[in-house]
């Protein structure tokens, strides 16, 4: 997807994203949903094969799962509902993006996802749930929309909300990136971005370091010529 270019990386100057970021994007998200959805759910390929890694590992009983970010709610929302032992949490910072989600995935008529999909509208990184409640947490294309020192927040409260043996499917940002700003990102004139990141190496060593346990890396030149880190890892047993 057309995330940062080459990004401006100047490790030794700590960017400081501004203090409206979360409010901002928010905003952006609420203004150019519809067409980053359209620019990008041609583009699901990478999604659903990663998904799908995630989906073979996951058992046959009740699966409990945690999307951040989970934008309009398809395809990946909507396949992950497809398997009726599943529910899904789904989180996005926009009310724009999650109004979409809801008509498509919530129609009125109610369809086989009823009961068994929560919609949360905030921030990621403010959402609180009890230690072990999801089997699987995802966040495509999401966690590299937070400054990267909340990104690896997030990831220590993933760890805490995946119960022992779940797993976390998610990507990063390839490149270290102190943070990028865009402003009319898409050429949406409302399309204010910003993206951050530690790069291949240094996600790694986060994710290591929060007690996950990395069971498939594999950096992809997405659409565009941004590069991404998918990760698949697991929550040790106990
Ligand atoms: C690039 S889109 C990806 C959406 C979807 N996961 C997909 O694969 O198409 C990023 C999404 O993350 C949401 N987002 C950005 N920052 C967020 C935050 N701090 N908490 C929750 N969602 C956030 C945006 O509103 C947007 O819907």
């Amino acid at each position: 997807m057309a995330e940062p270019t080459a990004p401006p990386i100047d490790v030794d100057h700590p960017y400081d994203a501004p203090a409206d970021l979360k409010s901002r994007l928010k905003a952006s998200y609420d203004a150019i949903a519809p067409k980053y959805n359209e620019w990008t759910v041609p583009h699901s390929t990478t999604r659903l094969h990663y998904l799908e890694q995630l989906l073979g590992r996951l058992p046959s009983t009740p699966v409990s799962v945690l999307e951040l970010g989970c934008g309009q709610g398809v395809p990946v929302t909507q396949k992950l509902l497809s398997h009726p032992n599943f529910s899904v949490t789904a989180n996005d910072l926009s009310g724009g993006q999650l109004a979409l989600a809801r008509a498509s995935l919530l129609p009125d008529p109610p369809g086989p996802a009823h009961g068994r999909l929560t919609l949360l509208e905030g921030d990621m990184l403010a959402l609180d749930f009890p230690p072990a409640t999801f089997d699987a947490v995802v966040g495509m294309y999401s966690i590299i929309h937070l400054p990267r020192a909340e990104q690896v927040e997030m990831l220590r409260k993933i760890v805490a909300w995946l119960k022992p043996g779940g797993w976390l499917l998610a990507n990063f940002g390839a490149e270290e990136l102190a943070g990028k700003e865009a402003e009319n990102w898409l050429q949406e004139e409302k399309g204010w971005m910003f993206w951050s990141g530690w790069g291949t190496q240094g996600t790694l060593e986060k994710v290591k370091e929060v007690g996950l346990e990395v069971v498939m890396q594999e950096t992809v030149e997405d659409v565009a010529d941004a590069k991404f880190l998918w990760i698949l890892a697991r929550k040790r047993e106990l």
